[in-house]
């Protein structure tokens, strides 16, 4: 193996983007942590990654419990000292069907889960690293944490989030040699984006996303953004007026199914 990291968390890794990173990645004489809740699809995923050659731990926990994750990223840290932690784990959700307000709760939720588990992913091995003066931190926003979609509130406020604290630990953690990397995809096909009843151009498989980013992080690029069509009209679509930017997000109306709720 040709890599520079032997020793991998990921949350998430029981579905969708995560499932394919944790099969990407996983290859003889590398580590895998995978973070999940669903018991059954977290074991095959191990699985499948076991036979690829890895030494993989699983863990069923929730990111919202922090001092559990502490417990199991520092234990699974003291045996594999991690090269790259990658905070996955996220849901979605969208306005009431007919563009109501979102459902109580829903965007307390999305904080607690996409922002908040990301810290409590992040936050235990932070001083782990900074020692090691080394290592690598991505974290998964989105393309929504770029460009808000307006039948997305609460879930594009917290990819924001995300974006805003990672360019922060990039800045800050530069000195230490500690790399932060943005992650944003665009549509990518899984049970979340499923759910997504819009138009979803230039959507991608979740392999092909796995590849595509684990390239880049073994390049060790600071922002993956794809893909690329939709990242750059992104771009350019931010440097508009106000008025005229919202009017391009138009044709991104969506209906976004409820999740399970968890
Ligand atoms: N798919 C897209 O088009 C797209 C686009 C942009 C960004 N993203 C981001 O990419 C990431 C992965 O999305 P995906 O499409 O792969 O979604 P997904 O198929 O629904 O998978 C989500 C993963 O997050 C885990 N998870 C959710 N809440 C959790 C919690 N409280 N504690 C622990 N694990 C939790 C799930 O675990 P269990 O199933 O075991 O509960 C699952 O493994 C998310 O952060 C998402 O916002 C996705």
């Amino acid at each position: 193996m040709t890599s520079r990291f032997s020793s991998v968390v990921l949350t998430g890794a029981s579905s969708g983007i995560g499932e394919a990173l944790a099969l990407e990645l996983a290859a003889p004489g590398r580590a895998l942590l995978l973070v999940g809740r669903d018991a059954e699809r977290l074991a095959a995923v191990a699985d499948r990654c076991r036979r690829a050659g890895a030494n993989v731990d699983t863990a069923l926990v929730d990111v919202r419990d922090a001092e559990a994750l502490a417990a199991t990223l520092l234990a699974f840290d003291d045996r594999h000292p991690v090269d790259l932690l990658i905070a996955n784990a996220g849901v979605s959700a969208g306005l009431a069907p007919g563009r109501g307000p979102e459902a109580p709760g829903v965007s307390r939720r999305l904080l607690d889960i996409n922002y908040g588990g990301m810290l409590n992913t992040v936050e235990p091995l932070l001083p782990r690293l900074i020692a090691r003066r080394g290592g690598r931190i991505a974290l998964v926003s989105s393309l929504a944490g770029l460009r808000a979609l307006p039948d997305m509130p609460s879930y594009s406020g917290t990819k924001a989030a995300v974006r805003g604290y990672g360019v922060a630990l990039r800045g800050w953690l530069a000195r230490y040699g500690v790399g932060v990397t943005l992650v944003y995809p665009g549509f990518v096909t899984s049970p979340m984006s499923a759910r997504h009843g819009g138009a979803r151009p230039f959507e991608i498989s979740a392999e092909k996303a796995a590849r595509l980013i684990v390239r880049r992080l073994e390049k060790g690029r600071r922002v993956i953004a794809f893909p690329f069509p939709l990242a750059l009209g992104i771009f350019l679509g931010n440097l508009l007026p106000p008025a005229l930017s919202d009017l391009t997000m138009k044709p991104f109306e969506a209906d976004v199914a409820p999740d399970d709720g968890r």
